[in-house]
């Protein structure tokens, strides 16, 4: 007997509150795209209460995404939860996702309200959310360290007030994972009508444990949704990842015996997509995604492995999606080469001129660059001028001198908008120099938070250097991605791409409850 555990993805919300990791409704969208074809259950698209941005990406994802559940956070109030309803109106399965917090120390200093104050404003908020949607997620909020009878008050209200999943999660990270499954047994046993509600674990990685809580609060605890982000994106530590406890439940199926709808084949696509979206690169050494997490470099690891692969392997990395550095395509592949490869990384491109703009930098591409592997072509597709978003700066040129003992010199040029602009600098290295010839003629005033630069293909020389740029201006921060084989107008591209969704109209959302 098996039973089915649902993953809610929550990448698009909590995820994007990390600081940093804000993205424009066309990126969210792309990733919502990525996440249907991961097949995960429940996507949570934004807080469409929170921002005007945020309301039209989640109605964008709303009305795109077919399969999956897309949800939008909403607090616990009337305006919240119509705006919510209104974003989600296009969606072919739609869910409405409401919290107040519940601890203590929440109520009193958050929230200034009493405990009957905040049950009552449960109640109501589940109750008016229903009459707009039938699928209704209830969270109080720092679940984990409110008290167990008012907790169990309050849940039992919502769900007689109709929520249809309650969710309990460890807001700050303070669980320990026995404790915090027992937390979950305890609330299922005392909440008089819990059989009628999903019970859902929403854990933070503070203490580095978020995986390990999440499945106790499955395994200890009975709850069968698991929220969770692509690399473990989110707030501080971030929150439970995604292709950690897909993995688990996957690969120790002996031992959990859920069913999950999940196709693994798309979590290395989906990660790599987010961490060059948001600039959060991950580690090597992290599981399932990280660059080592397949590589055996001991004799005696790389010997058992050629014998025979399970001597030290529990996973197959083909199936999480990790293909070997193939060399897919080169200067002689045509249109239809290119577009196959595409559908088999499971890239669809919104229009002819998308395609025409991504065909266009793959030949710009193998004209420098003979081998052409998968990551090549996914970096390219992050590329502005392939995804039609505001492109108000382009790079046009740059040539630099750097020789040693003399202080390194770059020429730019540059367009914004229908202007070209020449410009020149000094600087401590030639990306120094680059970016401050550009900003020179931009004066946008933009603080540098971030700048990283990797290889996209391991183990080469020959690779494209990926470089991300974070600028932050009056409260903004926004993320430039960009790749060449030369990593100095790899930078120079972060730079304008960073600019330019600096210019951009498209707000740029941090759902903060
Ligand atoms: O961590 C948290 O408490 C949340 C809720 C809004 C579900 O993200
Ligand atoms: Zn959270």
């Amino acid at each position: 007997m098996t039973d089915k555990l649902i993953i809610f993805d929550t990448t698009l919300r909590d995820g994007e509150q990390s600081p940093g990791a804000s993205m424009t409704r066309d990126e969210k969208l792309r990733i919502a795209r990525q996440l249907e074809r991961l097949r995960v259950d429940v996507i949570e698209a934004g807080f469409a209460a929170s921002s005007n941005g945020d309301f039209l990406a989640v109605k964008a994802i709303a009305d795109a995404i077919k399969e999956a559940t897309v949800c939008s956070l909403a607090r616990a109030n009337d305006r919240d939860i119509s705006r919510a309803a209104e974003a989600l109106k296009g969606a072919a399965r739609a869910r409405i996702h409401t919290f107040i917090a519940t601890s203590a120390l929440h109520m009193e200093k958050k929230l200034r309200m009493t405990p009957d104050q905040v049950h009552e404003q449960a109640m109501q908020s589940v109750r008016f959310a229903r009459n707009l949607c039938d699928d209704i997620e209830f969270s109080p909020e720092d679940g984990y360290r409110s008290d167990m009878d008012f907790l169990c008050r309050v849940l039992e209200t919502v769900i007689k007030e109709g929520a249809t999943t309650v969710n309990i999660p460890d807001t700050v990270g303070y669980a320990i994972p026995e404790l915090y499954g027992n937390f979950i047994r305890t609330l299922r046993e005392r909440v008089p009508n819990s059989d009628k509600a999903v019970w859902s674990v929403h854990c933070h990685n503070d203490l580095g444990m978020a995986v390990a809580n999440s499945l106790a609060g499955v395994m200890v605890g009975g709850a069968r949704q698991i929220e969770c982000t692509i690399n473990g994106l989110g707030e501080r530590a971030g929150n439970c990842s995604l292709e950690e406890v897909v993995m688990a439940v996957r690969t120790r199926r002996d031992y959990f015996k859920l069913d999950l709808g999940i196709d693994t084949t798309q979590i290395v696509p989906a990660s790599r997509m987010v961490s060059q979206t948001t600039g959060f690169v991950v580690q090597p050494n992290k599981a399932v995604v990280g660059a080592n997490a397949f590589a055996h470099a001991s004799g005696i690891h790389q010997d058992g492995v050629l014998k025979a692969r399970d001597t030290y392997e529990i996973m197959r990395a083909e199936d999480v999606g990790w293909a070997a550095n193939k060399i897919v395509l080169g200067k002689l592949s045509g249109r239809n080469a290119f577009k196959q490869r595409l559908q088999e990384l499971g890239v669809t491109l919104e229009s002819e001129a998308e395609m025409n703009a991504a065909f266009a930098r793959f030949k710009d591409l193998a004209d420098r660059k003979s081998d052409i592997f998968d990551e090549d072509i996914l970096a390219l597709l992050s590329d502005e001028s392939v995804t039609a978003e505001a492109e108000h700066y382009r790079l046009l040129s740059l040539s630099q001198k750097s020789e040693t003992g003399e202080r390194p010199h770059a020429k730019v040029a540059f367009a914004a908008g229908t202007s070209e602009f020449h410009t020149e600098s000094d600087g401590n290295g030639p990306v120094d120099a680059s970016l401050r010839a550009i900003e020179s003629k931009v004066q946008s005033g933009a603080e540098l938070m971030l700048y990283s630069v990797n290889a996209i293909t391991s183990g080469s020389t020959e690779s494209q250097g990926e470089v991300t740029v974070r600028l932050q201006l009056g409260g903004r921060v926004v993320n430039g991605v960009g790749a060449d084989p030369d990593i100095v107008v790899a930078s120079a591209k972060a730079y304008l791409s960073a600019l330019n969704k600096l210019h951009s109209k498209a707000e740029r959302v941090a759902a903060q409850g």
